[in-house]
């Protein structure tokens, strides 16, 4: 039999707008697929007045969100406002006033996601997150429907599509940083203040949300280790091509026995690994299971478009489900020490500025070998300036662990001959 949904959105902007419009293009074959009618009874916006270029009727539309929390017809709902307040408490409000949520806001998911999945739960109402992480690219439900029961060991990520394509200029072409940065502010790519992606917070919120999936347990993104891309020089490329890497920011997060060690930096990656050829604003996530061996997801990881499609297969999943709604909530009930990152062990790329004298290079490695640490190969390029005083030394590291690098940078950075730790760089 034929039911009826009415459903209200929060939030009418770039996303809100474009899922609106498809939406409504497609809601004949919607209807079908789901055996479902459907109405859009209300929209919520913070200005009623502002011109909008849609074919929307005004009665929906409104500025007060009572309106929705007290419809007792109102079934989904679905939030495009962004940010934590008022997002936060409108959805709570939602689900109490059992409502089920689809959304597409990481922040919510990485701050509030355990509570909401809870407060779903009790109330026997859902909420779907596909488009918060790599916006329509389907890793959310790849994670806590077709993965639900898995043994997933790692997870490596590419996502945050500014950082990716800044990367991918500097490495394609030769670019600055800088010039590579305004060029994504002009595509559209970076927003004014792109802090939040260069400096690789955005990718520790998805991070957060994607571990938390993977491994069934609360993450709190406070806890991860976070480094941007904002110390890559060019020249890094260069020696990551002679030396056959290439840079990406990734998002990496490995499980063992009971302990979690989760973290956004960038690393060098070989040149032939499928991830250092995912160029441009491109997303992708690689897990290893188990059972599975290796799988790999990669597509858009920004747009209205992108968006939207991974907002419309929640909504079906959603109308598809008559019987459970809250079958899909992640449970988080796993218990792990997220540990800290001067327990990894890594290969290392260390680029210094060196006073271009004899001895130089014995006395660093000296103290690298007094901390264990093996040398694989090293490059000297020397007179980098123009009084010929200073030259650029590269190591490139054996197996190491990060807190046995931090012991023999504290010494090296000690020596007088060492001017300065221009890059750090984790191998991977
Ligand atoms: N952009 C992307 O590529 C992308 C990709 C994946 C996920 N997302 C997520 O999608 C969400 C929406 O992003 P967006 O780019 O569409 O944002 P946006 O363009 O800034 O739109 C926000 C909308 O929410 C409304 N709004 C904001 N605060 C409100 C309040 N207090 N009360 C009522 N309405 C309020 C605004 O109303 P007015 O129209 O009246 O100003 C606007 O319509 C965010 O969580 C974002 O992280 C975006």
């Amino acid at each position: 039999m034929t039911k009826n949904i009415e459903i209200a959105i929060l939030g009418l902007g770039n996303i809100g707008s474009e899922f609106f419009e498809i939406l409504q293009n497609n809601l004949p074959e919607i209807e079908k697929v789901s055996d479902t009618k459907i109405q859009i009874s209300k929209i919520l916006v913070s200005d009623i007045n502002k011109s909008r270029n849609l074919e929307i009727d005004n009665n929906i539309i409104t500025d007060d969100p009572e309106e929705i929390f007290n419809n007792t017809n109102i079934d989904i709902v679905i939030e495009l406002m962004g940010g934590i307040n008022p997002a936060y408490s409108y959805v709570l409000k939602c689900i109490e006033s059992n409502k089920s949520v689809i959304t597409a806001n990481k922040d919510l998911i990485a701050n509030h996601g355990k509570e909401l999945f809870s407060k779903a739960k009790s109330n026997n109402v859902s909420i779907l997150f596909e488009a918060a992480v790599a916006s329509g690219t389907p890793i959310i439900s790849t994670l806590t429907r077709d993965l639900s029961y898995s043994n997933i060991t790692s997870i490596r990520a590419i996502i945050n599509g500014t950082s990716n394509f800044i990367l991918s200029e500097m490495e394609e072409k030769n670019s600055e940083f800088n010039d590579a940065l305004k060029l994504a502010k002009d595509l559209g790519y970076a927003e004014p203040d792109p802090t939040n992606d260069i400096e690789g917070f955005d990718a520790r919120y998805k991070l957060a949300i994607l571990s938390s999936l993977s491994f069934n347990t609360e993450i709190d993104f406070n806890d991860l280790y976070v480094e941007g891309i904002t110390n890559i020089d060019s020249i890094d490329f260069q020696y990551a091509k002679e030396l056959g890497y290439s840079i990406k920011l990734l998002a990496i997060a490995e499980k063992n026995e009971q302990n979690i060690l989760a973290r956004v930096h960038p690393v060098m990656i070989e040149l032939n690994s499928p991830l250092a050829k995912i160029s441009g604003a491109m997303n992708a996530v690689e897990i290893k299971e188990s059972m599975l061996g290796t799988l790999i997801i990669q597509g858009p990881g920004a747009g209205a478009s992108p968006t939207s499609s991974g907002l419309l297969s929640d909504f079906i999943s959603l109308l598809k489900n008559k019987s459970n709604l809250s079958e899909n909530i992640p449970t988080l009930n796993k218990k792990f020490n997220i540990v800290k990152i001067e327990n990894l062990e890594s290969r290392f790329y260390l680029r210094f500025i060196v006073a271009d004298q004899a001895g130089v290079l014995s006395k660093m490695s000296n103290i690298l070998g007094e901390e264990n640490i093996s040398i694989a190969s090293v490059i000297q390029k020397e007179n980098i300036n123009l009084d010929k005083k200073w030259a650029e030394l590269v190591f490139m590291t054996h197996k190491s662990t990060q807190s046995s690098i931090n012991q023999a940078l504290k010494k090296i950075n000690g020596l007088s001959i060492v001017k300065e730790l221009k890059s750090l760089i984790r191998v991977e």
